[in-house]
C-alpha cells in the first residue's frame, strides 16, 4: 500500500507553482461534449479526476490528444452515446455534470448516481429541480439518473440552495437550448466563471457568470477552435498558504488569482500571519506566535468549505479558542477524531469545531477520509513530533497534482513510500 511518509518539524521556504482548478476542469471537460469541433485546454491539473474524465470522454466517442501532462486537444464532434461507464462515473462527484452536457448535445443522457468525498448526504434535487425546469423528463432507477428532452426550452430557475453543481448543470444543459434561461440564486465561485468563460470561448453566450444572476442564450451550435486556459486552484493555493503559516515558513505561491484567495488571506492576516499580494502570487511568512479566530465556511466569496480541514490544523497551533463552523456540508468533520489522536485539542459541538490551542502535534498514523482531511493531515504531519504516515492517497491524487514533489521543493521532509 503507497503512504506518504512526513518527518515533521521544519519550516517550509521557497517557492511553488500553483497547477490549474479541479474544480474548473471537472466542469470543463464535460463541457467538451457541447462542442462540435476541437477544444484546445491548456493549465489542465494532472490529477486522477482529469485522468478518469479522458477515459470518460473517449469511451463517449472524443478524441484526446495530450500535447503535454497539462494540456490536450479534446474533439467530440462524433459523440453518440449519452451512458458513460458506470465503473468511471462512480469514481468521482463531478460525473454528474455529464447529465447536463449529454442532454444538451444528446437531448439524453444515463448517469450513474456520483461518488466522490462522502460528507453525509449529497442531494442532487436542484439539478433535477433545474432540468425539469427546461423541459426535461427526470428519471431516477436503480441507481442510474435518466434526463431526456427533445425541446430543451430557456426559461428562469431559482435555486433553492446555493449550488455549485447544480448551477454548473443547468449552464451545460441551456447552452444550446432554445431562448433564454436565467439563473437566480446562482453560485459565484471561480469556477463557474471559468465554466462560462470557456464555453463563451466555444462559441456560447452566457453573462453574470461571477454574480448570483446567470443569463444564458441558447445558441444553435459549439463551434469550439478555439483554446481556453483553466484558472489556478485556489484549494491547493489556500493549502499551501496554511502550511507556510503553520510551520514558521516563508512560502511564495506562484500561479495564483489573489482575488480569489482574499477570504483564506483575511484569515492568515487575523491570526498573525503576514500575507504580501503580488498580481499573480502571493507570499506568506509565519510568526512563532498565532492568535485564535473564529471561521465559517460559506459559499464563494465566503470562506471556502474545502479549506475547513487544513484550518483546523491551524488554529490548532493558536493561541487561544477558535471557532470553526461548518455551513455548506453535514458531515465534514469525520477527519475530527485523527486529529485529536494527533493531540489536537478540539470537539464538535453539531455545526461547530472548538479547538483550544495552542497544541504540539504528535506524529503518527492517519488515513484520509476525503480529498481535504487529507490534504490537512499532510500539514499535521509537517508540524507533528517525529514521523507522520498518511495512507489511503487515493482521496489526494483526486486532487493535487505532484503535491508530495511540491511540498518537497519548499523543504518538507516528504516521500511516498510502499508499504
Ligand atoms: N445541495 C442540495 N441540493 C442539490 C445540490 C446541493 O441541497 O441539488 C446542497 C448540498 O447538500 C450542500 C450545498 O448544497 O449542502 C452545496 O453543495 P454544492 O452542490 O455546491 O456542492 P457540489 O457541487 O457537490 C462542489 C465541489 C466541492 C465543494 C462544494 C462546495 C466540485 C466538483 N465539487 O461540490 O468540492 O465542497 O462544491 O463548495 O466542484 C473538493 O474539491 O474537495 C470538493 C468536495
Amino acid at each position: 500500500m503507497e503512504k506518504i511518509l512526513i518527518k515533521g518539524g521544519k519550516p517550509l521556504r521557497g517557492e511553488v507553482n500553483i497547477s490549474g482548478a479541479k474544480n474548473s476542469a471537472v466542469a470543463i471537460l464535460p463541457a467538451t461534449l457541447l462542442v462540435e469541433g476541437k477544444c484546445h485546454i491548456e493549465n489542465l491539473p494532472c490529477i486522477s479526476d482529469v485522468l478518469t474524465f479522458y477515459e470518460i470522454l473517449k469511451d463517449l466517442g472524443a478524441k484526446i490528444e495530450l500535447i503535454s501532462k497539462n494540456e490536450v486537444i479534446i474533439d467530440c464532434t462524433n459523440i453518440s452515446k449519452d451512458n458513460p461507464s458506470v465503473d468511471l462515473s462512480q469514481k468521482m462527484r463531478a460525473s454528474s455534470y455529464l447529465l447536463g452536457s449529454l442532454l444538451g448535445r444528446l437531448k439524453s443522457a444515463k448517469v450513474p448516481f456520483p461518488g466522490g468525498c462522502n460528507f453525509g448526504q449529497r442531494p442532487i434535487d436542484q439539478h433535477v429541480k433545474g432540468f425539469e425546469a427546461l423541459g426535461a423528463n427526470v428519471l431516477i432507477e436503480n441507481g442510474i439518473i435518466s434526463v431526456e428532452s427533445q425541446n430543451l426550452t430557456g426559461t428562469q430557475i431559482y435555486m433553492d440552495v446555493v449550488s455549485v453543481g447544480a448551477t454548473v448543470n443547468i449552464i451545460l444543459a441551456s447552452v444550446l437550448a432554445s431562448g433564454v434561461t436565467i439563473i437566480e440564486n446562482a453560485a459565484k465561485e471561480p469556477h463557474i466563471v471559468d465554466l462560462a468563460n470557456f464555453l463563451n470561448t466555444m462559441g456560447a453566450s452566457i453573462i453574470g457568470a461571477g454574480t448570483d444572476v446567470i443569463k444564458i442564450k441558447g445558441v444553435e451550435k459549439l463551434a469550439g477552435g478555439n483554446t481556453y486556459s483553466i484558472i489556478p486552484d485556489q484549494i491547493e493555493a489556500g493549502t499551501f498558504m496554511i502550511a507556510a503559516a503553520v510551520t514558521n515558513g516563508e512560502i511564495l505561491i506562484k500561479n495564483v488569482t489573489p482575488k480569489h484567495l482574499e477570504s483564506i488571506s483575511a484569515k492568515l492576516t487575523e491570526v498573525g500571519a503576514k500575507v504580501d499580494e503580488y498580481d499573480d502570487s502571493i507570499k506568506v511568512t509565519g510568526v512563532p506566535y498565532l492568535t485564535k479566530a473564529n471561521v465559517k465556511t460559506l459559499p464563494y466569496p465566503g470562506f471556502p468549505t474545502d479549506m475547513n480541514p487544513q484550518m483546523a490544523v491551524l488554529l490548532s497551533v493558536c493561541d487561544g479558542v477558535s471557532m470553526l463552523t461548518e455551513s455548506v456540508w453535514d458531515n465534514r468533520f469525520q477527519y475530527v477524531d485523527q486529529l485529536s489522536s494527533f493531540g489536537i485539542n478540539m470537539r464538535v459541538e453539531g455545526r461547530t469545531a472548538i479547538i483550544e490551542g495552542p497544541n504540539k502535534l504528535k506524529g503518527g498514523n492517519l488515513c484520509s477520509t476525503d480529498l481535504r482531511a487529507g490534504a490537512a493531515f499532510i500539514i499535521a504531519g509537517l508540524i507533528g513530533d517525529g514521523e507522520t504516515k498518511i495512507s489511503s492517497l487515493e482521496h489526494i491524487d483526486r486532487g493535487y497534482e505532484n503535491i508530495v514533489e511540491k511540498f518537497k521543493s519548499v523543504g518538507a521532509d516528504i516521500t511516498r513510500i510502499d508499504e
